[in-house]
């Protein structure tokens, strides 16, 4: 018996298509076909057809060299772009490269699988050219098998401080690749101690084995590294930049580290945040510790991913001058223009910690010479733990079409990672990923559409949240059409429904420190970690205008504006960004206290209906699925609960204001 589900790799029988004849026989031109991707493309074809249809598909291999159409534009995103067409006889996928070829196979799988007819879907040509040159996923996987904010079981590429290698490896590289993925961070971007051995003989062996894998199905290998290696492993007592010691050691070190992982792509960089080592300890800036381990990796090809998440973690609350938003623009700006072009910023969507509703990061939109990805979570760390259903696509749609003004077009965030604004090279996005060793790899079954659809959304940012929400449904639990539309209405408003019974305006927080799930209004009010609602018996928020903290003012315009004034903020972030009476009346005509009173007992009513519409599914669907996700709900319904009464309750007794509808406050 398998240990893990196939999820979209499962190729289950279909109906649909059986009549195609053209699908007996595929005629592949463009790439190599010694290629070892054009190889497992191949593989996953055979497979893929003869599982689903039956059908035992004859390949023809046409030239080696590119056709002419698709060779021109910028050469990184060409190399992966595929065009898919039907002849007469046969099925043609042409790409440039292996890995084209091997997402043409898998849109055709998906097209199979998903029951869409292969005629209507090919017949005029189908070219695709991914959004993003970098696609990638980041493990927070610990040596020792643990996730740091992991909800789905343990890591599947660790156990007891060593790397394993099996057939789930493997699959979980098809799996990633068929979504779209073509980089993968393996190890938590908190390197401790037993993860700075990475890149040491210790592990070569291993590594080198992954990255083969990996590299057969077009994905690069990249390992989170440890800032203060020198002096972790390394037996120096500095790690400074400049110090000529230091980079001998580096020069050295990555010289063997590139020899002995050929296929690795580079390092991420978690440094001078949250107590890990970084350039500050030396006076030196973010600029020299980036640009000084860009050149010495420069000569392999190597990138260096350095994160933007730099802030003070030691606030005073009484301090209400230090602004935690401010931090990632107030450190990154300055230098801006100054990276080497190998060295990427990786920038979280908002300016806090991947809350349930966050402005996105001015830093998006102010960086104009400096190479940017966009860092987003599917780890649902604030968002559910994967307990509670929490549809994220949505959300990352919004992120990706905000209109940033730092240019007269092309200036949403998703023109500037994808490099359609500044003409970058080195850019694209990144999530941190949800999965771990469940049966299901997510824990909650549905938690699967965030990773099938966060891969789907990078490749192709175009597609809708609902056109990737049926997809999932249709690859992984049903074709039929009531159950599906019934899944994919549970899962497109669930991230609505999350934020209205959690905290409400834009304020983020109020869980639980300890763990990030459950409501603690007050959780974090009084700590050192810059998150505060200021809440007091007269209003609630953050006076984050110019006359607060100034952070509305690292916007372009007209967005600056907008947001330092409480009439233009839109509603949902109103909190966020100004402090304002229970009594203030919103866009929607509600005051902000029967806002958050509203909000939260429709949230829960709304999260007890999600929960009504997934019973009715049994029988209908597959019994381990449905009741994963039934004992699931059952916990998402009291912490919704919990977060209803709790945030009520709070507000009430602050406030002192009733309910108009006469509601239940305990
Ligand atoms: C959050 C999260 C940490 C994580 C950090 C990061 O603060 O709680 O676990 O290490 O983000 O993104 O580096």
């Amino acid at each position: 018996m398998k240990t893990y589900a196939d999820l979209w790799i499962g190729y289950k029988e279909r109906k649909a298509n059986r009549d195609c004849t053209q699908l007996g026989k595929f005629y592949l031109s463009g790439a190599d076909k010694a290629d070892k991707i054009v190889k497992n493309a191949v593989e996953e074809l055979k497979t893929g057809l003869k599982a689903m249809l039956d059908v035992e598909p004859k390949i023809v291999f046409g030239e080696a060299a590119a056709p002419e159409e698709i060779t021109n534009g910028k050469a990184i995103l060409d190399s992966e772009e595929y065009r898919i067409s039907l002849r007469e006889d046969c099925v043609a996928i042409e790409s440039k490269s292996g890995a084209g070829i091997l997402y043409g196979v898998f849109d055709v799988l998906r097209t199979v699988a998903c029951e869409k007819e292969i005629g209507k879907t090919y017949a005029a040509g189908k070219r695709v050219r991914p959004a993003n040159p970098l696609r990638m996923l980041d493990h927070w996987d610990n040596m020792d098998g643990s996730i740091e904010r992991g909800y789905s079981g343990e890591s599947f590429f660790y156990v007891n401080n060593e790397i394993v290698i099996n057939e789930r490896t493997r699959d979980y590289a098809r799996m990633i690749a068929a979504v779209g993925i073509n980089g993968v961070v393996i190890n938590n971007v908190n390197v401790k101690q037993a993860a700075s051995y990475m890149i040491t003989d210790r592990y070569f062996d291993k590594l080198t084995e992954l990255g083969e894998i990996f590299a057969g199905y077009g994905i690069r290998l990249f390992l989170s590294l440890n800032y203060a290696s020198t002096i972790e492993i390394g037996g120096l007592d500095s790690a400074d930049p400049l110090d000529e010691n230091v980079i001998a050691w580096w020069k050295d070190k990555m010289a063997e580290v590139f020899r002995r992982i050929p296929t690795l792509g580079g390092f991420l960089v978690k440094a001078d945040s949250e107590g890990r080592p970084g350039p500050f300890t030396y006076g030196r800036t973010q600029v020299d510790g980036a640009n000084m381990l860009a050149d010495i990796v420069k000569e392999y090809n190597g990138i260096i991913i350095w994160r933007c998440f730099v802030y003070n973690c030691r606030q005073d609350w009484r301090d209400k001058k230090t602004d935690r938003a401010r931090a990632g623009y107030d450190n990154f700006m300055p230098m801006d223009g100054d990276y080497h072009d190998n060295v990427i910023l990786q920038i979280k969507n908002g300016p806090m910690d991947f809350q349930i509703r966050e402005p996105i990061s001015p830093l998006l939109g102010g960086l104009k010479k400096t190479n940017q990805m966009l860092e987003v979570q599917i780890a649902q760390e604030y968002t559910g733990h994967q307990i509670d259903v929490c549809y994220l696509i949505p959300e990352f749609k919004e992120i990706l079409g905000f209109k940033t003004y730092c240019k007269e077009s092309d200036d949403t965030v998703a023109d500037i990672i994808s490099g359609n604004t500044f003409e970058n090279r080195y850019c694209g996005i990144a999530a941190v990923t949800n999965t771990g060793n469940d049966f299901n790899w997510t824990g909650n079954y549905l938690a699967g559409a965030n990773l099938y659809g966060f891969g789907r959304l990078a490749f192709g940012t175009g597609l809708s949240s609902k056109e990737i929400a049926e997809e999932f449904v249709r690859m992984t639990i049903s074709q039929d059409k009531e159950v599906v539309d019934q899944i994919v209405n549970i899962l497109l408003p669930s991230r609505e429904i999350y934020e209205r019974y959690t905290s409400p305006l834009g304020i983020g927080w109020m869980v639980q420190p300890a763990t990030h799930y459950g409501c603690s209004v007050d959780g974090y009010e009084y700590d050192r970690w810059g998150t505060y609602h200021r809440a007091d018996h007269l209003g609630i928020g953050v006076d984050r205008t110019d006359k607060g903290t100034g952070y509305a003012l690292q916007y372009n315009e007209p967005n600056a504006s907008m947001y330092n004034d409480p009439e233009k903020c839109p509603d949902e972030l109103v909190l966020f960004f100004h402090h304002l009476p229970y009594t203030h009346k919103l866009h929607s005509g509600k005051t902000v206290i029967q806002h958050i009173y509203d909000t939260h007992f429709e949230g829960y009513e709304e999260a007890r209906q999600l929960a009504k519409e997934w019973y009715q599914l049994k029988g209908k669907i597959d019994d381990v699925i449905f009741e994963n996700v039934s004992e699931r709900f059952e916990r998402q319904l009291i912490n919704a609960r919990e977060w209803c009464d709790q945030v009520n309750s709070y507000f009430f007794r602050k406030s002192g204001i009733p309910d108009e509808k006469g509601r239940q406050i305990w």
